[in-house]
């Protein structure tokens, strides 16, 4: 199987979207949704950002290579009546049965970053959108001294190095390099904006039990416990994790956790 569909495909990303709910839905209000926008949401998971989307009134397709996620995505949208709201599979790499020009807005949180292949993302994404519609993206920062680029690094030291070619999805957080990828796809380089902002993780346990939710549930952590095992190092790893989600945790109740995470937010105007 495809190492980037097998990757997301283990475990339950939901299990970790259900503790960024509140962020997908600021992100979304920021946005400035209206009624009848035509927004792609690539990457989108079970609907962190394309539910919200919808309950504004948006047409929102949701596109991701899980098909567990999309699966719930459907299951949501179907249980709260959207009827403007439907998820498929696909790949951010290549949207095959996606029309030119077909979005006013194509947003991906910590989504199309991951997908293989940038410069055919960043076209791609180019491809599918209006012009004078907008490409918004969230990415994770390398090098961010914040939650999930610590729990990429951390998780980094575990694993075997990646495969020969690999381009890290933490490129995402470049901006010199999010800017040739977009230059590369047409766009002029004054048309791409950069802000830093903050997406917010609750967790209802302690940061020990959301470390857990992580080692779980959350595909790139799987296999980072995975290589760890395999090294006698799991216990290890699981240590290193929790004092990092110990020391991000801003909530004044110890049995709760909430950690502010800073990312690249990246605006595209097409
Ligand atoms: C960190 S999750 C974020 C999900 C969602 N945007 C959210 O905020 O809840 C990354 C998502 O990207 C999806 N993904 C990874 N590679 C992809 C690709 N090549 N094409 C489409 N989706 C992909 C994963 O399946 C997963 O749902």
């Amino acid at each position: 199987m495809n190492p980037n569909k097998a990757l997301w495909e283990k475990g339950d990303f939901t299990r970790i979207a259900d503790t960024m709910r509140e962020s997908g839905e600021e992100l979304v209000r920021r946005l400035g949704v209206t009624p009848g926008l035509k927004v792609l949401d690539l990457g989108c998971g079970d609907g962190t950002t394309a539910i919200p989307a919808a309950k504004l009134g948006a047409d929102v397709v949701g596109v991701d290579i899980a098909r567990k996620l999309v699966e719930s995505g459907n299951r949501w949208a179907a249980a709260l009546g959207l009827g403007n709201c439907r998820f498929q599979e696909g790949d951010a790499s290549d949207l095959v049965g996606l029309s030119d020009h077909a979005f006013d807005l194509v947003v991906s949180m910590f989504g199309a970053m991951f997908a293989p292949r940038p410069l055919d993302v960043a076209r791609e994404m180019v491809r599918v959108t209006r012009p004078g519609g907008r490409v918004v993206m969230g990415n994770w920062i390398p090098g961010d001294p914040t939650l999930v680029a610590q729990v990429l690094k951390v998780s980094s030291a575990y694993s075997p190095p990646p495969p020969e070619g690999f381009v890290s999805p933490m490129t995402w957080g470049v901006e010199g390099t999010v800017v040739e990828r977009f230059t590369a796809a047409g766009v002029p380089k004054e048309n791409i904006t950069f802000s830093r902002a903050t997406w917010t993780f609750h967790s209802p346990g302690t940061p020990g039990g959301f470390v857990a939710a992580f080692r779980d549930y959350y595909g790139p952590t799987m296999n980072a416990f995975d290589a760890a095992g395999r090294a006698g190092r799991a216990a290890d790893l699981e240590q290193e994790l929790v004092a990092l989600f110990e020391s991000q945790n801003r909530s004044p109740n110890r049995d709760v956790t909430t950690i502010p995470a800073t990312y690249l937010l990246v605006t595209v105007a097409v």
